[in-house]
């Protein structure tokens, strides 16, 4: 049975760990790449989020012979043709902070009426028997004009969720947890694990 085995979230992303372990309560253990002891930066090289969250995994997998999961999360925007996507963490420059790159979107969408836009998330798992399956959520919304709010992480500030009056960052864990792309993929691997 998995739920007896430690799952190792591949990310060195602490918000990313931190929103996880929130996802996942009690039902599993999840150890971080640190707590796991493990010290390397996983390369995205990949024009996929798909490849990415695999290439993740497999990485971790590897050292490790564990169960694993990995994910890789992109902002597509209607009005530039689903750019950034899998560039997003990248968007203003290899290590363009948030602010740069929510800065430079804002910049790109100054004259934009069609705001739309959506966060994709996709969690691979690889399992101790080596299977792989992935999971994938998506969270419908728009891009703010200005910054809202100082929660969060990443481009939560100018993330306005369908149906929403407040951007991700105004959001608590619990309320972004019920709609976020991350929240909806997780819930998936959830129903898998509990049923393996
Ligand atoms: P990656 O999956 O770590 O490559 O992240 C891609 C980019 O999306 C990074 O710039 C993250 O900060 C951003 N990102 C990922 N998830 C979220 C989220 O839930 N809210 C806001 N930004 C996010």
């Amino acid at each position: 049975m998995l739920t007896t085995v430690p799952l190792i979230f591949a990310t060195n992303n602490a918000h990313k760990v931190l929103e996880m372990k929130h996802l996942f309560g009690h039902s599993f253990q999840i150890l971080s790449l640190k707590e796991a002891g493990i010290d390397i930066d996983i390369p995205e090289p990949f024009d996929t989020l798909e490849e990415n969250a695999v290439e993740k995994c497999r990485v971790i997998f590897e050292r490790t012979g564990t169960t694993c999961f990995a994910e890789d999360t992109g902002l597509e925007v209607e009005a530039m043709a689903g750019q950034p996507g899998v560039k997003t963490a990248r968007f203003a420059g290899e290590h363009a902070s948030a602010d740069q790159n929510m800065d430079k979107l804002l910049l790109c969408m100054q004259n934009k009426t069609n705001r739309q836009a959506q966060f994709k998330t996709i969690i691979a798992l690889m399992t101790v028997q080596g299977e792989r399956h992935l999971f994938e959520g998506v969270c419908k919304g728009s891009i703010l004009a200005q910054k809202q709010g100082d929660g969060g992480f990443g481009y939560d500030p100018i993330f306005l969720p369908q149906g929403h009056t407040r951007s991700f960052a105004q959001m608590s864990l619990d309320e972004k947890k019920a709609i976020s792309h991350r929240g909806l993929a997780f819930e998936k691997l959830l129903r898998f694990l509990q049923k393996s």
